[in-house]
């Protein structure tokens, strides 16, 4: 055996491996973004169209690839003889020009009426979000209740959620145009692009309680792979409370708490200035902020586009170094002492 053809060979399994690899990863069970596990009724709308067009999809693929297959070895050259020469046969080509016409017409049928279906506006009892998309976290508006979150988007059960992806024409931070994202829950509804400029909409809504996890799917910049949010979905009467709480502002006697709430408003850094220059810890504030709210932070599973886990040695190391932490973080290392570590962190996480 030559060395190429071992060298060819050795590729040859490898990726086969890869391959096989790639179909396995596929058998996942318990997947946070699986499609296939719907938890709303725009998700079902969606998984159900799926359910319908892949097994075409796939006795269609099995088909023409058998056709195909078979034709390369039964017509190709060998030694002393050249490859079967074809050129052109109407009939076949009338055929395989029909066919696929007739099945694509058919799967259009079901199709457009998802797509229509699912661009419906919802009437009734229906909470309004405003989602807009920053690099790279989630800021989220609930117009109608007077509060901002971050990140984490809390909705009640059984409401269709009619979400306003806003995209923004200038970036807060920095002034350079705005990029466009893409929001996605898969198990509560479509995909749907944030476009500069444009107001795309869509509806996504949750059978029962949980956490539901979604994620930015379009390339934004660096932190495109670190822009997760979820999704947290409550019985009414605890998304009422959820409403109220983050409206309430907490008093705190703790002196390490006023501290950090000093610094948080008013300090100078080495490496920057207040953090409200950026933040607030007010749901109410209806200005924009450069950075995300953070009022009920210590609420918050996760922080920072939903990345990190939120305790005490996760925020420690995020304020000490943000860019650090997270690829293409806006947030600046502010090069805080301990001190004002230790109160910050502590301020933070007295915001419930
Ligand atoms: Cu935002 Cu990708």
């Amino acid at each position: 055996m030559s060395i190429s053809t071992s060298r060819n060979r050795r590729l040859l399994v490898f990726a086969g491996l890869a391959l096989f690899a790639l179909l396995l990863s596929g058998c996942a069970a318990d997947a946070p973004q699986d499609t296939l596990q719907p938890a709303g009724p725009n998700a079902r709308e969606a998984r159900d169209l799926w359910n319908l067009v892949f097994p075409i999809a796939v006795v269609i693929f099995v088909i023409v690839e058998f056709l195909l297959v078979f034709a390369v070895i039964r017509f190709r050259a060998k030694p002393g003889r050249e490859a079967s020469q074809f050129h052109g046969n109407t009939k076949v080509e009338v055929i395989l020009t029909v066919i696929p016409a007739l099945i694509l017409a058919g799967i259009s049928v079901p199709t457009i009426k998802s797509i229509f279906e699912l661009a419906e506006e919802p009437t009734g009892n229906v909470l309004n979000v405003t989602v807009v998309a920053h690099q790279f976290w989630w800021e989220y508006q609930y117009p109608d209740l007077g509060i901002v979150t971050a990140n984490e988007l809390h909705i009640p059960v059984d409401v269709p959620v009619r979400i306003r992806l806003e995209g923004q024409p200038t970036d807060l931070v920095d002034g350079t145009s705005e990029v466009i994202h893409s929001f996605w829950v898969p198990r509560l509804g479509g995909k749907q692009d944030i476009v500069p400029g444009r107001l795309n909409l869509i509806t996504l809504a949750a059978d029962e309680p949980g956490t539901y996890m979604g994620q930015c799917t379009e390339y934004c910049g660096l932190g495109h792979a670190e822009m997760r949010l979820l999704v947290e979905a409550h019985e009414q009467a605890d998304f009422d409370d959820w409403v109220t709480d983050l409206k309430d502002t907490p008093e705190s006697t703790d002196d390490l708490v006023a501290q950090g709430e000093d610094l948080f408003i008013q300090g100078q850094f080495a490496g920057g200035p207040a953090c409200s220059s950026c933040h607030t810890a007010d749901a109410t504030a209806d200005a924009p902020n450069a950075g995300p709210n953070l009022a009920g932070f210590a609420t918050r599973m996760t922080f920072a586009g939903a990345i990190f886990e939120n305790n005490e040695a996760n925020l420690i190391s995020w304020l000490r170094d943000p860019p650090g932490m997270k690829e293409g973080a806006k947030m600046p290392n502010l090069q805080l002492t301990e001190e004002q570590l230790t109160a910050l962190v502590a301020y933070l996480q007295s915001l419930e």
